[in-house]
């Protein structure tokens, strides 16, 4: 099937060389093809990114307004520059977008960002990765790269993938190329972006670790190579988890100062000072985001199959799970201080997105924050620059205006995300009371705190 003949020479069997040859000089002169399946949050920048230094560009996603929306070089990622969308898509052509999956055999390379959730027992959710490879499996050809960026538990790219993959009789790391290479993107971090965050890649062998390292060095300045695919997988798992276990270590301390009657904030703030030895993490009212609270769990699966615990990732769970609940505690402290029982009590959410500057409210610790004091009857609105109105099972609401009524109007004030853009010594001088779960409210004078509690 694969032996090249040309008219009157002798069948010559097409090495592993020659296939890789072909496709490291498409990456290199930046004639590769390249599909991006899952134009989300990971998916849209990257492709914009490969567009931007000229290779041509087809993503691939099952959600029709998304695929219309970049069609029409309509921006819907806070990541993306509107302008240069518009140009990539309508001026120079370089991106489309479809949900068909008969593109894939015109395609040189797919790099695979589809969701990883976890199921309601928390246990990895492959369902996405699993249809997808599904779907590119059944029009694989030889010569292509398929890449994952999905973050996973280690094994999922030769375990779960690679089987699917070999269904039509194509060869690995001779017919076509795997590898896994984690998606590190912050978003809204304006520093570190896809470009100049450095990128682990581990293939399921040589060639495909070579010829994935080369197409990620085409557009990222530093590539980290490691032994295989697993290896790449757990490198992203972990590091998530290592953000998960800190933060829960200065939760944990938060808890602790407030029965001290310590300002936790200040205590970190002199703690970071030390210049080796340490470095900053933040409490807050828990984690929240597509990573965080979910990664260190495909970890703990895993180590589960292996009978292994995993105890740091159990506990930094357990307290960061717990936070929504400790503030909850505060602010009905607060409300017993001023008389008012938990279902005469107005309170107001400021931000509610899991992180600053985003839209994004998955998983954000102010949904259960807000479920939590309804469930004591309190009737809660919110304002959120970015997030207009939300939709969580149960719970849907309209953002309301951030207005002098409003802040006057709440019983108690509880900022859970920390927007740049709104004025806080407006805020904390015009709230009735304030709990300030970020400290957001730290450069502001004594005076102007008076009505403020922090976290
Ligand atoms: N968002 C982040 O900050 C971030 C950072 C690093 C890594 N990651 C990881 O990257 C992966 C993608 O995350 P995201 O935030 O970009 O997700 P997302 O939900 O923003 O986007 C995923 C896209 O995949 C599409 N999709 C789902 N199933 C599909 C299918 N079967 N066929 C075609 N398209 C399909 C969805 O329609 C959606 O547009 C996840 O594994 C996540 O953990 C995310």
């Amino acid at each position: 099937m694969f032996a090249c003949a040309s008219p009157g020479a002798k069948t010559k069997m097409r090495t592993v060389q020659d296939t890789k040859g072909e496709l490291l000089n498409k990456i290199r002169n930046r004639t590769a093809k390249v599909g991006v399946v899952g134009l989300g949050y990971v998916g849209l920048p990257f492709a914009v990114e490969k567009a931007k230094v000229g290779f041509q560009v087809v993503g691939i996603d099952g959600n029709v307004g998304r695929v219309a929306k970049v069609n029409a070089g309509e921006n819907y990622i806070g990541d993306v520059d509107d302008e240069e969308l518009k140009q990539m898509v309508l001026v120079d052509k370089r991106i489309t977008a479809t949900t068909n999956w008969d593109v894939v055999p015109e395609l040189d390379i797919l790099v695979i960002a589809v969701p990883t959730p976890l199921t309601r027992n928390l246990t990895p959710d492959l369902q996405f990765v699993e249809r997808v490879t599904a779907e590119v499996g059944k029009r694989i050809r030889p010569g292509q790269l398929i890449s994952l960026e999905s973050t996973t538990y280690p094994g999922t790219t030769e375990q779960i993938m690679l089987p699917k993959l070999v269904l039509t009789g194509l060869v690995p790391e001779k017919d076509f190329f795997l590898a896994h290479s984690p998606e590190r993107v912050d978003p809204g971090n304006k520093r570190y972006t896809t470009k100049n965050t450095s990128k682990v890649v581990g293939g399921i062998g040589p060639h495909s670790l070579e010829v994935a390292a080369a197409f990620y060095g085409e557009t990222i300045s530093h590539v980290v190579q490691v032994s295989n695919a697993s290896a790449a997988e757990l490198t992203k798992v972990f590091e998530n988890t290592f953000r998960a276990v800190n933060i829960a270590l200065v939760n944990e301390l938060a808890m602790l100062c407030d029965r001290m009657e310590l300002n936790v904030w200040e205590v970190l703030d002199a703690a970071f000072t030390k210049p080796f030895g340490i470095m900053p993490f933040y409490p807050g009212p828990g984690v929240g985001g597509h990573c965080i609270p979910l990664d260190p769990h495909y970890l703990e699966w895993k180590a589960k199959e292996l009978n292994f615990e995993t105890r740091f990732i159990a506990l930094a769970g357990e307290i960061n799970r717990g936070m929504p609940a400790f503030v909850c505690e505060k602010a009905f402290k607060l409300l017993n201080k001023l008389g008012k029982a938990p279902s005469r009590s107005k309170v107001g959410i400021l931000g509610v997105a899991y992180k600053r500057d985003l839209s994004d409210w998955r998983e954000s610790p102010s949904m259960e924050v807000i479920k939590q004091l309804r469930a004591m009857n309190v009737a809660v609105t919110y304002h959120d620059p970015f997030v207009p109105q939300f939709e969580e099972h149960e719970l849907a609401m309209t953002s309301s205006a951030l207005t002098t009524e409003w802040l006057e109007g709440n019983d108690l004030t509880i900022l859970i995300t920390d927007h740049t853009g709104i004025d806080y010594k407006w805020v904390a001088e015009t709230a009735t009371c304030m709990l300030d779960t970020r400290n957001a409210t730290k450069k502001l004078s004594v005076q102007s705190r008076e009505r403020v509690t922090l976290l």
